[in-house]
C-alpha cells in the first residue's frame, strides 16, 4: 500500500516575489556582504524598535556572538532552559563556559523565573531564556532580576520573530535577542540568524566576532601609522557573515512577516477552539498581554496518560501527520550526560517533554489538512 504523503510539522513560505528578489541580487556585483545586509539589518531593527540588528549565516551561530560580545568565557556559569534546541546551551560550551540547566515553569515550557533567582552565585554572568514554542518568556521580571544581579540578559527567541510582550516586539526588551532564520521559523533565509541589540558595544563586538575578529576601522586600529591597505585582526573571530543573496530573501519575507503570524494565529485559534474537548490532552495557554508568534503549537497528554504518548505520535504518523517532539531535555543528550549533568535535574522539564506533542502549524497549511488534523485527534482520544 502507497504509504500517505506527510504533512510537515512546519514549512517555509517562498512566493514568486521572494524568488524575484534573489535573482535580483545573483545577477549584481555583490554576492556577500553588499546593500541587502544591511537593508535586512535595518528591517529588522525597525521592526523590533531597536537601534541595532548583526545578521548571521545561522542561529547557532548568531548565539555563539552573542556569547563572545557578553564576555562569556571560562569559568562563568551561564543560566539556561533545558527545553531548548542544543545550540542554545552548546554555545554556551563552546565559549568555554558551563550551562547551568534551572527547571521550567510546566504550563508554558518557559524557564521559571524562581528557579531562576535561586541558582544565581558569583560565577554567574548571564542569563539565556528561550521564548519556547513562539510564547514570550517573562521578559520584564528576567530583566529585572538580570539588572538587580548585574548579569547579562540574553533571550533565544529563535522561535518568537514577530510575538510581543506588553506591547512590545520581542527583540525590545533583552540587552541581546537571537533569531533563527531557518525553513520552519517566522520567517526564512534558508540558513540564517541575526541578533538585536540596543548597545553599540555589543554591537561592534557582534560586528567583530562574524568576520574572523578583522577590523577595517582606521580610528580603531592598534597600530599608530597603519598604511592604505593595512587591515588589522584583533581578536579571533569566524566567517559567520550572511550573503546578500540569503538578506535579499529575508528583506522580502520581512514584508510579510506579520501576515504570516497572522496566519499562524488563525489555526491556532482554530486548533484551540476544535480540540478544547479533549479528554486526554492539554493545549497551550494564552497569557494576557503577551502575544505567541505560534511557531509550535504543544500538545501535552494529561499525567496519567504520559506512557501513551509514543503511541499518539505513531498514529499521527501513520495517518500522514508530521508531529514531533520539542525537546528532550539538553542534559539528557549522552554528550551531556558523559558531562555528568544528572537525570532529574529538572523534574518539570522533563516530565514536559515525556507528555509533549507539536502538530503542524504553519502559514500555508491547508483548511483540509487542519481538518484532516483535528478529526484524527479527536478518534485518538476515544481510543485513550
Ligand atoms: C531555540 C533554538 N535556538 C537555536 C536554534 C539554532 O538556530 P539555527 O538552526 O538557525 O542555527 C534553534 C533552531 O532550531 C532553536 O530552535
Amino acid at each position: 500500500m502507497k504509504k500517505p504523503s506527510i504533512i510537515p510539522y512546519g514549512h517555509q513560505t517562498i512566493r514568486n516575489d521572494d524568488i524575484a528578489e534573489v535573482v535580483k541580487v545573483l545577477k549584481s556585483n555583490y554576492l556577500t556582504q553588499g546593500p541587502k545586509v544591511k537593508e535586512f539589518e535595518q528591517n529588522l531593527a525597525d521592526y523590533c524598535g531597536r537601534k541595532y540588528a548583526v545578521v548571521f549565516s545561522s542561529g547557532t551561530a548568531a548565539l555563539e556572538a552573542a556569547y563572545y560580545a557578553a564576555g562569556i568565557g571560562a569559568g562563568d556559569e551561564i543560566i539556561t532552559t533545558p527545553l531548548t534546541f542544543a545550540a542554545t546551551s552548546n554555545m554556551i560550551l563552546a565559549r568555554g563556559a558551563k550551562p547551568v540547566f534551572v527547571d521550567i515553569d510546566s504550563s508554558t515550557g518557559n524557564l521559571d523565573p524562581k528557579e531562576f533567582e535561586k541558582k544565581i552565585n558569583k560565577k554567574t554572568k548571564s542569563l539565556v531564556v528561550v521564548d519556547y514554542a513562539g510564547m514570550p518568556a517573562d521578559l520584564n521580571l528576567f530583566k529585572e532580576i538580570c539588572n538587580k544581579n548585574n548579569l547579562v540578559f540574553i533571550e533565544d527567541s529563535s522561535h518568537a520573530l514577530g510575538a510581543s510582550f506588553e506591547g512590545k516586539k520581542v527583540g525590545a526588551i533583552a540587552d541581546m535577542t537571537i533569531f533563527s532564520f531557518h525553513p520552519v521559523k517566522s520567517i526564512t533565509t534558508g540558513e540564517g540568524g541575526a541578533v538585536i541589540t540596543g548597545k553599540k558595544d555589543y554591537y561592534e563586538r557582534l560586528v567583530l566576532f562574524r568576520s574572523h575578529g578583522i577590523i577595517k576601522d582606521k580610528k580603531k586600529f592598534f597600530s599608530k601609522s597603519p598604511a592604505e591597505w593595512y587591515h588589522e585582526m584583533q581578536d579571533i573571530g569566524f566567517n559567520f557573515r550572511l550573503s546578500d543573496i540569503c538578506a535579499a530573501l529575508g528583506v522580502s519575507q520581512m514584508r510579510k512577516l506579520d501576515k504570516f503570524i497572522a496566519k499562524r494565529k488563525l489555526i491556532a485559534k482554530r486548533y484551540k477552539k476544535e480540540l478544547s474537548g479533549l479528554k486526554n490532552f492539554i493545549l497551550p495557554k494564552d497569557i494576557s498581554g503577551r502575544e505567541s508568534s505560534w511557531h509550535l503549537f504543544v500538545l501535552r497528554i494529561i499525567p496519567l496518560k504520559k506512557h501513551l504518548r509514543n503511541f499518539v505520535f505513531t498514529k499521527l504518523q501513520n495517518k500522514g501527520i508530521g508531529v514531533q517532539v520539542h525537546y528532550l531535555p539538553v542534559y539528557l543528550h549522552p554528550y551531556y550526560q558523559m558531562l555528568g549533568y544528572k537525570k532529574n535535574l529538572c523534574p518539570k522539564a522533563e516530565f514536559f517533554a515525556e507528555s509533549e506533542i507539536s502538530i503542524p502549524i504553519f502559514p500555508t497549511l491547508s483548511f483540509r489538512n487542519q481538518s484532516l488534523i483535528i478529526k484524527t485527534l479527536k478518534e485518538i482520544d476515544k481510543m485513550l
